[in-house]
């Protein structure tokens, strides 16, 4: 089901005291009830934590990655049981990072979405073209190739566990956040590819998040698109004061 979200994706940052604080801050300055879906993703090391110090807390707590495994000889990987196992049961896939610095295809990130979903997760699903991409105008085709490719293969049903999130590349960590009409644009094109391939319920429900150089100064704008459901939020994510001021953005 639609709904407003806001989720916080940690990378590779924070250790078990960091953590520790961080969380210790989210609890105290929470509102009692935030007007989104809230969610951090900490890293494989803090999950456990993370879920032990949130589940009396409207914060839910995401996976950064999983493999589409089910055990087995892959070093330094995790499976969704080992995630589900430990209260886990959201999983980030696709992300750009991923996709550049570990060479996640659309062919392995349509295994990981079929996987995690075979364990019954929810899916937060990156996707997003690059600067030459978008200055060539090849933007639409780019997401819509990367839907179909890893994406489309989903049951009509498995669609209530699919949250997407769009992240134009060259929008990330760059303080070049895209507009509020760039983000709307390309959310309505993403909203219409699905109605087309699935049907309009399906495109009328499914949560698409816009992530990149989202801010306290720019969320409300941003959020307030008809198309647009909410953030991935990277490094405003690692400030209590900034995430939360961006989960009040509704
Ligand atoms: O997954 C969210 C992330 O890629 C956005 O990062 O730092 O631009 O908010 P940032």
């Amino acid at each position: 089901m639609r709904k407003n979200i806001v989720a916080g994706n940690w990378k590779m940052n924070n250790d078990l005291a960091e953590t520790q604080e961080l969380l210790g801050q989210l609890k105290m300055q929470m509102v009692k009830e935030p007007k989104a879906t809230v969610m951090v993703a900490p890293s494989f090391t803090n999950l456990y934590t993370a879920f032990e110090n949130l589940k009396d807390t409207p914060v839910k707590v995401a996976a950064q990655n999983m493999h589409q495994s089910k055990n087995g000889a892959f070093t330094g990987e995790v499976s969704a049981a080992m995630l589900k196992s430990i209260g886990v049961n959201t999983v980030i896939l696709g992300h750009s990072e991923r996709r550049a610095h570990f060479h996640e295809t659309n062919e392995i990130l349509k295994e990981k979405v079929d996987a995690a979903l075979e364990n019954g997760m929810e899916v937060i699903f990156c996707f997003g073209e690059e600067l030459e991409d978008r200055k060539s105008d090849k933007h639409f085709d780019v997401v819509e190739k990367q839907l179909k490719e890893s994406l489309y293969q989903i049951s009509a049903e498995a669609w209530k566990n699919i949250i997407l999130a769009y992240e134009p590349v060259w929008a990330i960590g760059t303080g070049e956040t895209a507009s509020p009409e760039q983000a709307q644009e390309m959310h309505a094109f993403i909203r219409k590819n699905i109605a087309d391939n699935f049907n309009a319920d399906i495109a009328e429900n499914v949560s698409i998040l816009y992530g990149g150089s989202v801010k306290p100064n720019n969320a409300k704008e941003i959020f307030a698109k008809k198309d647009v459901d909410g953030g991935l939020i990277g490094g405003a994510s690692l400030k209590a004061v900034d995430f939360l001021e961006i989960v009040n953005s509704f």
